[in-house]
C-alpha cells in the first residue's frame, strides 16, 4: 500500500484554494442573479445590493485574507515572492481589495439608495451606477481568472 504522505503544506494549499473558491465562487453567479432581479422583481434590488455589501464585508474581505495568508506561506516556504507568477497574483489580490473597498463597495451602496428612492423602477440614474459597477465588476472577474491561470500555469517557475 502506498504510504500516506500528507504535509502541511499540503494542508495549506487546500484552504487556499477552498478561500479562493468561497471568496470569488459567489461572485460569477452576481451577473445572472442581478439580471433575474432586474427582470423579475425590481422592488428587491435595494435589497440585493444590500446583500451584495453584507457578503462583500462577511465573506468575501475575510475568505479574500485566507487567501493572502495562506498564499504567503505557500511561497516562502517552497518558492519565493520574486517568482513572477507569485509576484504578479500578489500584485493582482491587491488590486482586488482596492476594487471592492474603494468601487464595487461604495457602488453597491450607491445603488441600494437609489433602488429605495425609485421604489421599484429603474431610474437613468440607477442604469448609469449599475452599467459603471458592472464594467468594474467584469474586470474584478477577468482578474479572477488572470490570478487562476497565473497560479495553474506558473510561468516562468
Ligand atoms: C486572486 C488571488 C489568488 C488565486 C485565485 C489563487 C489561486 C490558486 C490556485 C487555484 C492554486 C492551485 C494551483 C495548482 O495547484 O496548480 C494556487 C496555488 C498557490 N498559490 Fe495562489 N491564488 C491567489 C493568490 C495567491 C497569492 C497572493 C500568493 C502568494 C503571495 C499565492 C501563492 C500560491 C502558491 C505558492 C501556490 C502553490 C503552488 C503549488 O504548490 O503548486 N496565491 N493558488
Amino acid at each position: 500500500m502506498p504510504a500516506l504522505a500528507v504535509t502541511f503544506y499540503d494542508v495549506v494549499l487546500t484552504v487556499h484554494i477552498l478561500a479562493v473558491v468561497v471568496a470569488f465562487g459567489v461572485v460569477f453567479a452576481y451577473p445572472v442573479i442581478d439580471a433575474q432581479v432586474r427582470r423579475a422583481s425590481p422592488g428587491d434590488l435595494a435589497a440585493w445590493h444590500r446583500l451584495h455589501l453584507a457578503l462583500g464585508r462577511r465573506l468575501i474581505t475575510p475568505a479574500m485574507t485566507v487567501v493572502l495568508l495562506a498564499g504567503l506561506y505557500l511561497a516562502l516556504d517552497r518558492w519565493s515572492l520574486g517568482d513572477p507568477w507569485i509576484s504578479a497574483t500578489l500584485a493582482i489580490l491587491f488590486v482586488l481589495f482596492g476594487l471592492n473597498g474603494a468601487v464595487l463597495s461604495p457602488a453597491d451602496l450607491r445603488l441600494a439608495e437609489l433602488a429605495e428612492r425609485d421604489r421599484g423602477a429603474v431610474s437613468a440614474d440607477y442604469e448609469r451606477e449599475s452599467r459603471r459597477a458592472a464594467r468594474f465588476g467584469g474586470l474584478a472577474l477577468a482578474l479572477v481568472v488572470v490570478a487562476i491561470f497565473l497560479m495553474v500555469a506558473k510561468p516562468g517557475a
